[in-house]
């Protein structure tokens, strides 16, 4: 497919039809999806790919508690209104062929190290760069996704259901300080939105010269 294209036919799918995704085009989008570029080429993204059926209901029983969990005690009717929202938005990946947990190790280097002599937590100092490691995997996911659009399958990048994160690192066997980032739902979809509206460039973009 033409990279214009591409970039213009995907939109974030969430219904799909039942067709699994192919192990060999998942290791293809993978390979693919590691071609991004990553803070000083650490590489620091891991993937899981689950399509087991049972997993995947446990998984978005623990997002839908963990959001009632939350939102207890807000208003009944609002609290309606912000589940039926959040169900849609947060646990949609629950009838999905499957879903690609989206995993970061640490980044580390060698300015950590001086900084940490300085009094800095890892923390602070990875708040001053502005996160790398979110950025890479950031950089990983739309690659994964741009690339699943180009050999017909669609995709919804997730971060809804990280309310769960700790329970659904631990249902997942993600082990600090490896970090669970965001789901990627794929599949063939069911029905594709139409895309949406951009701003224009205009209100986005200063140059100066
Ligand atoms: C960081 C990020 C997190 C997102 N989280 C969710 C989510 O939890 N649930 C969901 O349904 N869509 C999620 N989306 C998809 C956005 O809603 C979608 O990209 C946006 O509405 C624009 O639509 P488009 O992708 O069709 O162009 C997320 C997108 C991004 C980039």
């Amino acid at each position: 497919m033409e990279f214009t294209d591409v970039l213009k036919n995907r939109v974030s799918v969430r219904k799909f039809t039942n067709e699994k995704v192919d192990e060999n085009n998942l290791r293809l989008l993978i390979e693919q999806a590691m071609l991004a570029p990553s803070v000083a080429n650490s590489q620091l993204w891991k993937f899981i790919a689950i399509s087991n059926s049972d997993l995947l209901a446990r998984m978005s029983e623990m997002v839908i508690a963990k959001y009632d969990e939350l939102l207890e005690g807000s208003q009944a009717e609002m609290k309606a209104r912000i589940l039926e929202r959040i169900k849609l938005f947060s646990s949609f990946f629950v009838d999905s062929p499957m879903v690609i947990a989206c995993i970061s190790e640490p980044y580390e280097s060698v300015i950590d190290e001086l900084a940490q002599q300085t009094g800095y937590s890892s923390e602070e100092i990875n708040q001053f760069r502005n996160h790398p490691n979110i950025q890479t995997m950031g950089a990983a996911i739309q690659t994964l996704m741009l690339a699943a659009e180009n050999i017909g399958y669609s995709t919804c990048w997730l971060t809804g259901p990280m309310v769960a994160k700790s329970e659904l690192e631990e249902v997942l066997e993600i082990h600090h300080p490896d970090s669970l980032i965001a789901f990627v739902a794929i599949g063939k979809a069911a029905a594709k939105p139409s895309p949406k509206e951009r701003k224009p460039v205009e209100e986005k973009l200063r140059i100066i010269r």
